[in-house]
């Protein structure tokens, strides 16, 4: 686990990474511990045609450099880059291409995802499809460049077999680009797994805190990484350096708070689960997920996100239940401390056309929760008291 010139020579644990890949106190002036936080907007150079390191911030700064080797280690890759937004990092992979190129796009997917391609990308000459991840194969054209999965998916949690499709992507010469903002790299590389890129929203569970908007593309892929590198820099979607450095100490306890959203996660599924007025659960770590067994064989854990289903509840229910939460916030994103509940069909999902949603089964009755770090006690009760509202 140690990307190009690394601070750790030998493969290190996870948490280990975390906390020290290219983090090496030596490397700065000051031996500070903690990478320090710079925030000029330009670099003295030696001459006109020659520079130490960074240039502009836009081109480079030192805490995004910090944080990008460190993703990439995470991830078991060379080359991360940083993007203002997941959406920045997902416009910088639509990038790669030119107008008349075509991108298979997994049906479930964010619907700020599905807004970007379809409403935007398609405008640059783009083709998309959005297909079923079980028929991608066949969606594959002579102008195919690109299939994009999310796995899980958003927000149904169907678990993408990034191996069975990463063979795909390879027999028919197509790149495979995998968001994996739902598992993270503390549970599931899908470098490892055959993806050639890796797209996270950082803003959910790697940065944790709920207080940062970023995302990050992850490659081994040395001409990728150039071409994103050019685009991060040209396209301007660049983070600012104290958001880079404030990721860069959350990521810190990724680990152990992973490990807490799942041990929570799985308690608060299995309550809901045994529910009378609860239709369906999915969590892909439960029995009852029909992808339970292949989950087991692709990641190593689960994060906090459980979709269920109120039974026999349409939209009135559901806004019910939400609004009577009292410990668990009705509020968009996931990932975060706080638990976070959501109606995909009225919030993350509106954009999605209805006939479309109805195929995914993004029903007014389907709640999207996103389990944080409070004592699990407390949001099951909580849980407890605003089913009895509806
Ligand atoms: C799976 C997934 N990918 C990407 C994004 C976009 O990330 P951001 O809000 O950081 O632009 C989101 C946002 O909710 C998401 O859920």
């Amino acid at each position: 686990m140690s990307g190009e010139n690394g601070y750790l020579p030998e493969p290190k644990g996870f948490a280990t990474a975390a906390i020290h890949a290219f983090q090496d106190p030596e490397q700065w002036e000051s031996m500070a511990v903690v990478a320090p936080m710079v925030a000029s907007t330009t670099f003295k150079r030696y001459g006109p045609s020659s520079f130490k390191k960074f240039e502009y911030g836009r081109s480079g700064n030192p805490n995004r450099d910090v944080l990008e080797n460190c993703l990439a280690t995470l991830d078991n890759a060379k080359y991360g880059l940083c993007w203002s937004s997941g959406l920045g990092a997902t416009m910088g992979v639509a990038s790669l291409f030119k107008a008349g190129d075509h991108i298979i796009c997994g049906d479930d997917i964010y619907g700020g995802t599905n807004c970007l391609l379809d409403k935007v990308c398609t405008k640059l000459g783009l083709e998309i499809s959005f297909v079923d991840e079980t028929k991608i194969e066949s969606a594959i054209k002579k102008n195919t460049k690109l299939i994009w999965v999310e796995s899980l998916t958003n927000p149904t949690l169907k678990v993408i077999n990034i191996p069975a499709i990463a063979a795909i992507a390879r027999k028919h010469n197509v790149l495979l680009a995998v968001d994996s903002t739902f598992v993270t790299p503390y549970f599931q590389r899908p470098i490892d797994l055959g993806a050639d890129l890796v797209v996270h929203s950082l803003t959910k569970f790697m940065n944790g805190h709920t207080d940062v908007i970023m995302g990050v593309t992850i490659t081994n892929n040395k001409n990728l990484y150039d071409q994103l590198k050019f685009l991060q820099n040209i396209m301007g979607i660049v983070p600012a350096p104290f958001d880079c450095y404030q990721v860069t100490r959350s990521i810190k306890t990724l680990p152990l708070r992973m490990k807490q959203h799942m041990k929570n996660s799985l308690e608060v599924a299995k309550f809901l689960e045994t529910h009378p007025k609860v239709e369906k659960v999915l969590h892909p770590g439960l029995p009852c997920h029909p992808q339970h067994e292949l989950y087991k064989k692709l990641a190593s854990g689960c994060s906090g996100m459980i979709t269920f289903y109120i039974k026999n509840a349409v939209l009135e229910h559901s806004q019910r239940f939400l609004t009577s939460l009292k410990i668990v916030t009705l509020a968009h994103s996931l990932g975060g401390y706080h638990s976070l509940a959501e109606l995909p069909s009225v919030m993350s999902h509106a954009s999605i056309p209805e006939d479309q949603r109805k195929i995914l089964n993004i029903t007014d009755n389907l709640i999207r929760l996103s389990v944080g770090l409070e004592d699990v006690e407390d949001l099951i009760s909580d849980l407890q008291q605003a089913l009895e509202k509806v």
